[in-house]
């Protein structure tokens, strides 16, 4: 029965139809039901008067609330299907609103659980790419509401890079702005609002209120801490795609520079250089387990050089691989072939990794930007084998490639078709446009957090140390110019003291791009949010964070991470402890001018 109101929610017709639920009555203690609250015409009676929400004219008559019993849901439907292990029945609801004055559109679907469990909480979800999160259910294990947005470009059905350009030269900036920040903190506020209503929370009953999201949902969960500070408890960011302009146009750095020394590695090659110095520097931090603890360590005490010569073999191989998600579009898989590859490592391979692990400086030896940490994948190097010729030759990143033509060149093309006349000073040209351009959007380096700060706020931020798509220096940046803005005329200790009380930030040995690492079998985190409500809730602050090794000769090892500024040295081999001090040489390897850029980056 309840099967047929299953549709994909931001699908389901508008107009205040009274939706006859059939659902009988569940026996829990409380007096009101999730079949008695879950009902068109009481969620649209929830509805604010237009001007209670400045700007936002919530229209009554879109207002469609449908219970969903996961149980008997087809589980190859989408939209409000959830891939959650979530059982219980909960509420759907979805409703329209405008911007005043303007006549956009902008649908919104929320997940309401049963009240009696509902905890008091709601929380949002990041997307990913270009992506916002189109599924509403992610809260409902934590007993909270959550939602997701249309963002007035039909954001569950496509990504910003889609809809950017309304052709060559046209850029929507509604959906940029929206993308970038606006649509989620409108969710918030209106979805705590119907949150409050829904079940009747008294005033003074606190609503906690979450955010939690990796890559682009990292930088969107930043963007929610930077620009709707007062409207979240805790907030959960890993590996944020923030300083967007500069990050995207990374993704061209490591063609480029091959691009530049006029040599393509074969792939076997560059995954032998990286094998090699993770076999190299694995023993640094104190403990042979497969992971680069102490990247720092790494980059002061190995040298890469003596790699040259080093014999690399690898099998012929027909992959299919999926994109990293920063384009819908990426994602389907992509078939390719390489040959069979040995040889020994070269000068000039050796001389690309440098190259990219250094980072990109202008011909003046400026530093413009900082890259991967030694030890990472080189995935954007990978070069294109072309049978024809049987040679190695460019491929450049579609990540970075789309970036420039459609943000910075406004054509609407999906990648860069070769770096013809491209060198290190036109990546930083585009860096430069690109940040300039969309300071006020996508860029999300706002470091003043002082109405996230006062209003309650906690921040857990982590980055893996060897992220091959989002350098983890690019986190430590940031954190670093939120300190100095904030707390600019404190000791370094007594900063460090303020920050520890509402933003901590993790680095997470050899760990990848939000999640573990196929070559370095190191610790995750998989209890954030149980950690961070503990924190908001209950006032336990953390004084590390819990991550699990899953695979390798530890697995299943637990650790407490280092909290940043210390790093972790295991005491023996053989015991599973490890220190967390503070290096003042580490500290400074981790510590970016960015002189190419005449104007502070933060
Ligand atoms: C608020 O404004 C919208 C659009 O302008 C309108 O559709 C809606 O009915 C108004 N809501 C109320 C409660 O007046
Ligand atoms: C889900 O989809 C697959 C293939 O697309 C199909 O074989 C299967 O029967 C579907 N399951 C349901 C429950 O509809
Ligand atoms: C708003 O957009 C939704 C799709 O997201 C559509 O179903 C609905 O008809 C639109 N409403 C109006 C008033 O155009
Ligand atoms: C519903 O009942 C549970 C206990 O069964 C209680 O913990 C919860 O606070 C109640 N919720 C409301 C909204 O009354
Ligand atoms: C946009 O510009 C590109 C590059 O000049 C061109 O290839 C493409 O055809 C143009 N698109 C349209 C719709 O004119
Ligand atoms: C690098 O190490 C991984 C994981 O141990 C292995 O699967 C791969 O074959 C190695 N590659 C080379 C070129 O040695
Ligand atoms: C690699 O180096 C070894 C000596 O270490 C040499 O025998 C071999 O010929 C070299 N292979 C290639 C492909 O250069
Ligand atoms: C730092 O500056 C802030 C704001 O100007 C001020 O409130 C605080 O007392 C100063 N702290 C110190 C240690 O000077
Ligand atoms: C640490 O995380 C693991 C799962 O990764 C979990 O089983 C364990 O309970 C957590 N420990 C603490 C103290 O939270
Ligand atoms: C490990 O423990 C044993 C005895 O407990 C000790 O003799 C040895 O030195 C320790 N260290 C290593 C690296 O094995």
């Amino acid at each position: 029965m309840m099967n047929s109101y299953i549709l994909p929610l931001y699908l389901t017709l508008t107009g205040s139809i009274a939706v006859p639920v059939s659902d009988s009555v569940s026996s829990s203690s409380n007096s009101t039901t999730l079949t008695e609250l879950c009902d068109s015409s009481y969620v649209q009676s929830l509805i604010p008067s237009n001007g209670t929400l400045l700007g936002i004219e919530l229209i009554p008559s879109s207002v469609q609330a449908v219970v969903v019993d996961p149980s008997t849901q087809d589980s190859n439907s989408s939209g409000a299907s959830s891939t959650s292990t979530y059982t219980s029945k909960y509420c759907s609801v979805t409703l329209e609103y405008t911007h005043t004055g303007k006549g956009d559109n902008v649908t919104v679907k929320y997940a309401f659980p049963s009240p009696d469990e509902f905890s008091n909480r709601f929380y949002l979800a990041g997307g990913g790419g270009y992506s916002l999160n189109s599924d509403a259910t992610g809260g409902l294990t934590y007993g909270a509401v959550s939602g997701a947005t249309s963002a007035g470009y039909d954001a569950f059905d496509y990504s910003l890079d889609e809809v950017f350009l309304y052709g060559n030269g046209s850029i929507n900036w509604d959906a940029t702005y929206m993308f970038s920040y606006q649509a989620l903190g409108e969710l918030t506020v209106v979805g705590k609002y119907l949150t409050r209503e829904f079940y009747g929370l008294a005033q003074d009953e606190k609503l906690y209120t979450y955010f939690e999201g990796c890559s682009d949902g990292g930088r969107e969960a930043m963007s929610q801490v930077q620009r709707w500070g007062d409207q979240y408890d805790g907030v959960i960011a890993g590996a944020p795609a923030f300083r967007f302009a500069q990050q995207q146009v990374l993704h061209v750095f490591s063609a480029t520079v091959e691009h530049t020394l006029g040599y393509y590695p074969p792939t076997c090659e560059l995954e032998k250089i990286v094998n090699a110095t993770i076999e190299a520097c694995d023993g640094l931090d104190g403990r042979v387990d497969g992971v680069i603890s102490r990247s720092d360590l790494c980059a002061l005490e190995f040298d890469l050089e003596s790699l040259v010569g080093q014999p690399y073999y690898c099998a012929a191989t027909t992959s299919s691989s999926l994109g990293f998600g920063f384009s819908k579009r990426d994602e389907a898989s992509q078939t390719s072939h390489t040959p069979e590859q040995s040889g020994n490592i070269t000068q000039e391979g050796i001389a690309v990794a440098k190259q990219i692990y250094d980072g990109l400086f202008n011909s003046d030896g400026e530093r413009a930007y900082f890259s991967f940490r030694i030890g990472s994948s080189l995935d954007d190097a990978d070069a294109t084998y072309n049978a024809d010729d049987d040679a190695w030759e460019l491929n450049i990143p579609s990540t970075g490639g789309l970036y420039v033509q459609k943000f910075i060149k406004l054509l609407d093309l999906d990648n860069l078709e070769n770096l013809d006349g491209v060198t290190y000073d036109t990546l930083i040209d585009w860096m430069k446009t690109g940040m300039y351009r969309y300071f006020d959007s996508l860029q999300t380096t706002v470091t003043d957090l002082t109405t996230f700060r006062d209003s309650g706020g906690k921040l857990i931020h982590y980055h893996g140390e060897s992220d091959p798509s989002i350098p983890p220096a690019s986190s430590i940046h940031y954190w670093q110019s939120v300190k100095d803005t904030m707390y600019g005329n404190l000791t370094f200790e007594d900063s460090l003291k303020q920050l520890d009380d509402w933003y901590q930030f993790y680095l997470i040995p050899g760990a990848a791009h939000c999640g573990a690492n196929d070559l370095q079998p190191g610790p995750y985190p998989e209890t954030n949010m149980e950690i961070m409500i503990n924190w908001v809730e209950n006032g336990v602050k953390p004084s590390g964070l819990n991550a699990t090794v899953s695979e390798g000769k530890y697995a299943s090892e637990n650790q407490e991470l280092c909290k940043w500024p210390t790093r972790p040295l295991w005491k023996s081999d053989n015991l599973s402890t490890f220190e967390c001090s503070f290096d003042e040489a580490s500290y400074k390897s981790w510590t970016y001018d960015l002189p190419a850029f005449k104007i502070p980056v933060y």
